[in-house]
């Protein structure tokens, strides 16, 4: 992998992510069941990297009053997410953002009941991540929340093995359960998606111990791990009323 998310990338992640994320409806359907709202609350919620839009989809079809604002850098994802939600096209929104950047964190609309994100975070440095979840923090309404999944990094060295091994052995399953053939876990294998075996430069996974110390730190409440799997997690913390 290079440096900086592609256009290239967009392209090949969008063939390969439901494979080669480990239970990644599980995953989404975890953290949608986290949201803190009535299924028919009209409130806003911002997704960073929306992707492709799957998890978009998700919450739009459970949560019918919401307003959705979808960021993420890439206009082929960008594409991708509009035309997947294109039935709930009158409650949501999608922008162009740089998530390293503070310009769009200053003008977010308000108010803001929660920010979910998924695979997206760890593309930041701990720095990064850290002044993100303050400035979230800040934007978010009284009882609202951050929910995110994404990969995390264990502190031993023989837990980040064994985490990696982990994520091969799932991958190579789902390959062959979704696709018939080993294909699609070969790919993964030889484009270095495993950032444990492959670290890269733009994979910046934090800990999740330290995460949730940050959040706790920054003033959420109830910040917990919700589910982990493979060096995957689902995480977060709510904003007390
Ligand atoms: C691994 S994909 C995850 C996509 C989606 N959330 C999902 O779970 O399918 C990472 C996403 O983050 C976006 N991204 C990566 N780095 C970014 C940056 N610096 N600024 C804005 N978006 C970025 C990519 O365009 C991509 O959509």
């Amino acid at each position: 992998m290079s440096n900086e998310w592609t256009d290239n990338d967009s392209g090949k992640f969008l063939n390969l992510v439901d494979v080669i994320t480990p239970s990644r409806y599980e995953q989404m359907n975890m953290l949608t069941s986290l949201i803190p709202a009535g299924s028919n609350e009209e409130f806003r919620l911002v997704e960073l990297g929306c992707g492709g839009g799957e998890l978009a989809s998700l919450i739009l079809e459970k949560f019918r009053s919401i307003r959705y604002l979808g960021l993420d850098g890439s206009s082929v994802m960008l594409d991708a997410s509009t035309g997947r939600t294109r039935l709930f096209e009158d409650r949501v929104e999608f922008q162009l953002f740089d998530l390293d950047s503070n310009e769009w964190r200053q003008q977010l609309p308000k108010p803001i009941r929660c920010f979910v994100s998924s695979l997206v975070v760890h593309h930041l440095n701990d720095e990064g991540k850290r002044n993100l979840y303050s400035d979230l923090y800040d934007a978010l309404e009284p009882g609202g929340a951050v929910l995110l999944i994404d990969i995390v990094m264990p502190h031993h060295p023989i837990a980040q093995s064994a985490v990696g091994t982990q994520w091969d052995v799932i991958v190579k399953e789902q390959s062959k359960a979704m696709t018939g053939s080993e294909k699609t876990f070969d790919e993964f294998k030889n484009d270095g998606w495993n950032c444990y075996s492959h670290p890269d430069s733009m994979d910046m996974p934090a800990s999740l111990f330290d995460q949730l110390t940050w959040m706790t730190e920054i003033g959420f409440s109830k910040v917990d791990c919700f589910w982990q799997r493979a060096g995957h997690a689902v995480f977060g913390g709510y904003k007390l009323v």
